[in-house]
């Protein structure tokens, strides 16, 4: 796939369709235009008047947005509210409770439908269940679980008690979940005794046990394990760990919320950064919760009758967004899926869309591009098989979505008659920033099109100057908006130096990404990260904290990880390391190489996971020892470097490593 130059020079414009957008919430241009002009107008007035129209408070807010600490800005400051109040009282009051509000499918296929009453049953009685461990407002929550119910219900539950959730990937491994629980200072964890994928069970409960023991265990007073598999070998600590339903057994169906202030952090999700340690980001209740429900009704279109799939797990900051809060807060009704989308075989997303007539499905480009390749390979799991009929709209997130798996999306899934809104957005902006409006904007197949109205999304060059259109820059954006990252928990200088740069002023966002404008259409096209960071099957990675990793392995002393474009994942992974020994060649340079590889899987998580290890006998350094990482991308690229090597310390290094081993 040719990616970025076809990206560049396209020009394929798809209208709206006139069905969708004849019921559509924004269903033209022209009322897009309408509503941005109203935040131009009266920015503030605009958003209060959203936050009033959208949520439940308690007690209602005065300020709208506070910028006396800018950048920790703060929004609906006195206002008071709790996210599962929203989430389901305030569904069932508006006559919702019997409608179905989520449809589980496990690994194997088994479904089980709770409507929103008995989603706010479980909520409530778990939520009682931990404040009778003690857990309260302000504690910190870490849940270490897989796809389920009992994962939306956890984290429902922290939110009914103010009790700060920080979700951790189950792919995790043990130490980066022993990090994550230090850091954020967790005295409860929440897991699953295993996960099932792809028919296999993994653990959960014994990679806690792990976490724990590597020191995790002076601060976590309890452990909750939801009983998935039932299996017999669980590790199990009476005292200290309890089954989730136990916890639940006996407490009340009613739970008065914790009436929360706007600003009280409602999770901790960690990311990676350019830096070795990964970043906490903070996200706030009220403009997360109301950023979350507008998007499902703009970005979306949500209407009662849908069946909304997104198919992120809830250890990401999409699944936050759009499974455990976005959904819920609009009374829709969505799938939550355990399993892998080529268990038991590639046509699984097709043939669940065909059986749970599921209308909104939000995927990554990483796994349309592998379904692509494996249908190609088994004609069966081809969507053509199944019938998608119910599908009116398609959403892509995550990375950018090359033109030419945009056009299969749209041929083979939505059969040419789908919108599909390519969300552009991230971590610590807790919902979409640049997106179509699915009844309005005209598509660009690879472009995220145009921000959304009351997101200040510019251009600029590195000193902050606003850039013209048609000439790429620095993404930033230019107001705060109500669910933007809050600071980086135990680390509020580097929350200001990460986002708030004083090279740009000081008071633009710094999203990470470069991007440029069409000089036609304005459209935004986002041109990868800018920074050290990289994007891996949809997921970001540091290449420092894989760097951090390999140079933990006893036998290495140096190392260097770039990433290098991949048809399937995006990006790849490749390391770079100098041996403390001699360097290795043929066969020993191969195990070592697989060595390394396994340890990364270990230590941080198969995600983390070098595709290709390169060995040399040291790094291509300018004379003042910087690594020359810009060679070491092209070198990966399997291309010969063309520019001047005469700064390099050392050029001889690079025939080393143009290979892999
Ligand atoms: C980074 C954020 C967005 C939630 C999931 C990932 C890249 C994300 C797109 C898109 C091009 C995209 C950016 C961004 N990204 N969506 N539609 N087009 N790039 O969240 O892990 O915080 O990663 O993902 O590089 O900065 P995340």
């Amino acid at each position: 796939m040719s990616g970025m130059s076809q990206l560049l020079v396209e020009d394929r414009l798809f209208q709206a369709p006139k069905a969708f957008s004849k019921k559509a919430a924004i269903s033209s241009m022209k009322q897009y235009k309408a509503m941005c002009q109203a935040f131009e107008n009266d920015f503030d007035g605009t958003w209060a008047r959203l936050a009033k129209e959208t949520l439940y408070w308690k007690k209602p807010f005065k300020t709208v947005l506070d910028e006396s600490e800018a950048p920790f800005y703060k929004w609906f400051s006195e206002g008071t509210t709790n996210a599962s109040y929203n989430c389901t009282d305030r569904i069932i009051k508006a006559g919702l409770g019997e409608k179905t509000a989520i449809i589980f499918e496990s690994d194997a296929g088994d479904v089980t439908r709770i409507s929103y009453q008995e989603l706010h049953e479980r909520v409530c009685k778990f939520a009682n269940g931990l404040r009778a461990l003690g857990v309260g407002k302000g504690d910190r929550v870490v849940l270490y679980m897989a796809m389920s119910i009992e994962g939306v219900v956890a984290m429902q539950a922290c939110a009914r008690i103010g009790a700060t959730h920080s979700v951790v990937f189950g792919g995790f491994s043990a130490k980066s979940l022993e990090e994550r629980i230090v850091d954020v200072g967790a005295t409860t964890v929440i897991t699953a005794d295993e996960q099932m994928r792809g028919g296999k069970q993994l653990p959960l409960k014994a990679i806690v046990d792990e976490a724990l023991e590597l020191g995790a265990k002076s601060i976590v007073k309890n452990v909750i394990v939801y009983k998935r598999t039932g299996s017999e070998t669980v590790p199990f600590t009476p005292g200290r760990d309890h089954w989730m339903h136990d916890v639940s057994a006996k407490q009340s169906k009613k739970c008065e919320p914790e009436w929360v202030e706007a600003e009280h952090p409602l999770f901790v999700l960690y990311t990676s950064g350019s830096t070795g340690k990964p970043k906490g980001v903070v996200h706030a209740t009220g403009g997360y919760l109301l950023w979350a429900n507008l998007t499902m009704q703009w970005t979306f279109d949500l209407r009662q009758n849908d069946v909304f799939w997104c198919t992120a797990d809830i250890g990401w900051i999409t699944g936050h967004s759009y499974i455990a809060y976005g959904p819920l807060s609009v009374g829709g009704t969505q799938i939550v899926f355990e399993g892998l989308p080529t268990y038991p075989n590639a046509g699984r997303f097709w043939d669940m869309i065909e059986r749970h007539k599921v209308s909104i499905f939000y995927t990554a480009p990483t796994a349309i591009r592998s379904l692509i390749k494996a249908s190609d390979l088994n004609p069966d799991t081809h969507p053509k098989n199944y019938k998608l009929k119910s599908l009116r709209l398609l959403g892509s997130v995550g990375e950018p979505i090359n033109p030419e798996a945009w056009m299969w999306y749209h041929k083979n899934v939505g059969g040419e008659k789908c919108p599909i809104v390519d969300t552009f957005w991230q971590t610590e902006t807790g919902g979409h920033m640049i997106t179509p409006l699915p009844g309005a904007t005209p598509l660009v197949p690879g472009s995220c099109t145009l921000p959304l109205p009351g997101i200040m999304a510019a251009i600029v060059d590195e000193t902050g100057q606003d850039m013209p259109n048609g000439q790429g820059g620095i993404l930033v954006v230019k107001k705060p908006w109500p669910s933007m990252i809050r600071n980086i928990w135990n680390d509020p200088e580097r929350f200001k130096k990460s986002y708030f740069p004083a090279d740009l002023g000081g008071n633009l966002y710094l999203a990470g990404d470069g991007a440029i404008r069409n000089a036609k259409t304005a459209y935004f096209t986002i041109t990868g990260r800018i920074d050290d960071v990289l994007n891996v099957s949809g997921h970001r990675m540091g290449t420092m904290e894989i760097e951090s990793c390999l140079v933990a392995h006893s036998d290495v002393a140096e190392a260097a990880v770039v990433g290098r474009p991949d048809d399937l994942t995006g990006e790849a992974i490749v390391a770079y390391v100098v041996l403390k020994g001699a360097r290795p060649e043929g066969e020993a340079a191969q195990k070592k190489a697989l060595e390394l590889r396994n340890w990364v899987n270990k230590e941080i998580g198969p995600i983390a996971k070098p595709k290709e290890i390169r060995f040399g006998d040291n790094l291509p350094k300018t004379r003042s020892g910087k690594i020359m990482r810009r060679l070491l991308r092209v070198l990966a690229k399997g291309e010969d470097i063309t520019q001047d090597t005469s700064t390099l310390e050392n050029p001889g290094i690079l025939e080393q490593l143009k290979h892999a081993v």
